[in-house]
């Protein structure tokens, strides 16, 4: 699995709660076994080879959640980075986040800071995770510090372009995804990337997130290899630009 192969995947895990209530399980009994799920996902994507894997954990909405979730939740995470940090460092794998890490538990945070240096320098895939993310919220604070740069005369009003206002979001590194899976069977955004996806192939599966395995993973990868990415053009300009070197 290589050729035509999404650099950027973006994943909304979707359904944990769900999946505990079909098993009358609690629901944070969903969130551990999703968080199995996330293991097998950067596996994944790693062997395949996909550039960068985003993966939705925590929106700003879901601090709305009960307190007790909220706070099983943030433990889930920061167990997460203990039992798997070495192993991701091992695979030359490089942690990073966006959204708004601070409003975390200190400890948390900590935690998050620890492997964010171990594995900065690290070169085969990038995984970024979404921590109390907005999509709105991203590109408001972006307008927020690009109203300043232009208020200090840092940037001209006439030198403002996509890119220049990308660079401010909270994947100002990152290339936008190519390929957005919502797992749960939800058709909606639910406030994830906003301004990054404009352009990625969206796809919708009705497997709950903890069950998302290997053959579900490949089975969107094939989606999106077969479809044709236009980009506003034309098919025929599409082959054009293929046959040209
Ligand atoms: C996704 O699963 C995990 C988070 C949002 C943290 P849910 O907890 O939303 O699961 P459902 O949608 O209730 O099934
Ligand atoms: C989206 O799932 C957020 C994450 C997966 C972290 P939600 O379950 O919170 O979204 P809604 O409530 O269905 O929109
Ligand atoms: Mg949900």
């Amino acid at each position: 699995m290589s050729a035509d192969l999404p650099g950027h995947v973006a994943i909304i895990m979707d359904g944990n709660g769900r999946w505990a209530r079909r098993r009358m399980l609690p629901r944070l009994e969903g969130h551990r076994q999703g968080a199995k799920a996330v293991r097998r996902a950067v596996e994944f994507s790693r062997r395949a080879g996909i550039g960068v894997l985003t993966l939705y954990a925590f929106s700003t909405e879901n601090w709305q959640r009960p307190k007790s979730e909220v706070s099983g939740l943030m433990k889930l995470l920061s167990q997460f980075i203990d039992s798997d940090l070495d192993e991701i460092h091992e695979h030359n794998i490089k942690i990073r986040t966006i959204g708004e890490v601070k409003r975390l538990p200190a400890a948390v945070v900590a935690k998050l800071d620890v492997a964010k240096a171990k594995t900065a320098h690290n070169t085969a895939m990038i995984l970024n995770i979404a921590l109390s993310y907005g999509g709105r919220k991203d590109i408001l604070n972006a307008a927020v510090k690009l109203s300043r740069a232009l208020k200090s005369g840092d940037i001209e009003e006439e030198d403002v372009t996509e890119e220049v206002l990308g660079q401010f979001l909270d994947t100002r590194d990152l290339p936008d995804p190519d390929l957005l899976i919502r797992t749960g069977g939800e058709v909606r955004i639910s406030n994830f990337l906003l301004w990054q996806i404009a352009y990625a192939e969206l796809y919708f599966t009705d497997v709950l997130w903890p069950d998302f395995d290997d053959d579900a993973f490949r089975d969107a990868i094939e989606a999106f290899r077969s479809r044709q990415r236009r980009f506003g053009k034309i098919s025929e300009q599409i082959e054009e630009g293929k046959m040209t070197p």
